[in-house]
């Protein structure tokens, strides 16, 4: 009698998502309407709901609009950036919770070579090439189709990147899966396949802030990044090319500490952290990379990765102009952890490659896990 009444209980969430749709046991997927483009493309905007954690993202840029999670008392509250709207979106902004691509950060003054042929990209921050281009992933529309399963209520999203598009050479196929797993767990699968050797360098760029927008700033947010180097950076945040210990520098997480413990100490204008940590481990294992905890609200964020770089990036630029959920986004308001391979990696032969040939699949693996104590 004991046994059965336990093997029903083990049965029960697992019957649960075998009848995934409609009638979901742990975890759901809707969508809705989200309004136009200005050239007149429909949105729609995903909700994936999985216990007490709700992320939606939506087909303009792949973006994930929202994620809300508990804090320290139970209480659901949302711990990202950006607007309620699509013409928020649409108005420009910097990158909140947008898919990046086809190559991510910088390429120096858009230029590289591949296979003894030069490429030229349109310039669009100072002499650089940033974050796919004028018209890059952030700024598409995405065909989405429902992938959940056991593992969770899932949204894979696929944009087809005509050859030439940006600047960059051959017609690549993107597919991005966003699903809420148990546990409060945020995973981020990308896929890409191409017909031409490109360079490629996929990444998401929520900005978080874990007490909610808008509350203040993340200076007094602890962080752990296991991460023993970085690659230093020109004025306009190319790389060198050398590869530094952080030992030393502000940039030392690998003993938690507050954001804003040194990050006066940093020499940029305006200050603050934009640097590429090298991880320490890359496998596909998904070991953890970065331990974010904010004893205001109690809430922690475990990123995951296979990358062997993360961006971590405070909001520098961040000015009050831009007003989104919660209000005018200030100075040091959030912090990004944009996993990927380094910056201006197809001019630097000593960082891991990242291009992609015909008959190769990129795979990157990312999982952004929510907790709190
Ligand atoms: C870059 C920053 C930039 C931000 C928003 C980050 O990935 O490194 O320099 O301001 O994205 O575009």
């Amino acid at each position: 009698m004991l046994m059965s009444f336990s093997l029903m209980a083990l049965l029960v969430p697992v019957i649960g998502f075998a009848g995934f749709a409609g009638s979901a046991a742990e975890g759901t997927l809707t969508k809705q309407p989200f309004g136009n483009t200005t050239d007149g493309h429909a949105v729609e905007l995903y909700t994936l709901k999985n216990g007490t954690m709700t992320v939606k993202v939506m087909t303009y840029g792949a973006i994930i609009t929202s994620i809300e999670v508990p804090d320290k008392a139970g209480k659901i509250g949302e711990v990202t950036l950006g607007f309620d709207t699509l013409e928020g979106y649409l108005k420009g902004h910097p990158y909140f919770g947008s898919t990046v691509g086809r190559v991510g950060n910088r390429i120096a003054k858009g230029k590289f070579s591949l296979n003894g042929k030069e490429y030229t990209l349109a310039t669009n921050n100072g002499p650089n090439a940033l974050h796919g281009g004028l018209k890059g992933f952030d700024k598409v529309i995405w065909k989405a189709e429902d992938v959940s399963g056991p593992d969770g209520p899932a949204v894979r999203m696929t944009y087809v990147s005509k050859d030439g598009e940006e600047g960059y050479p051959g017609t690549l196929t993107t597919k991005v899966t966003f699903r809420v797993a148990a546990h409060h767990d945020l995973q981020i699968d990308y896929e890409a396949t191409t017909d031409a050797d490109t360079p490629i360098n996929l990444t998401n760029h929520t900005y978080f802030n874990l007490s909610g927008p808008n509350s203040g700033t993340i200076l007094h947010h602890e962080l752990m990044l296991a991460a023993d180097r970085y690659t230093p950076t020109d004025a306009t945040l190319i790389p060198t090319g050398e590869i530094a210990p952080v030992e030393g520098t502000p940039l030392d997480f690998r003993k938690p500490k507050t954001i804003g413990a040194h990050i006066q100490q940093i020499k940029a204008d305006p200050a603050g952290y934009d640097h590429n940590f090298v991880l320490n481990a890359q496998s596909e294992r998904l070991p953890i990379m970065a331990h974010v905890y904010d004893p205001q609200s109690g809430r922690e964020l475990i990123m995951r990765t296979t990358e062997p770089g993360v961006q971590f990036y405070t909001g520098n630029f961040l000015d009050g102009s831009v007003v989104g959920k919660g209000g005018a986004y200030k100075q040091y308001g959030a912090f990004c952890l944009e996993a990927q391979h380094f910056p201006d990696s197809i001019n630097h032969a000593n960082f891991p490659s990242a291009v992609l040939k015909p008959g190769q699949v990129y795979k990157q693996t990312t999982s952004y896990q929510f907790a709190t104590r």
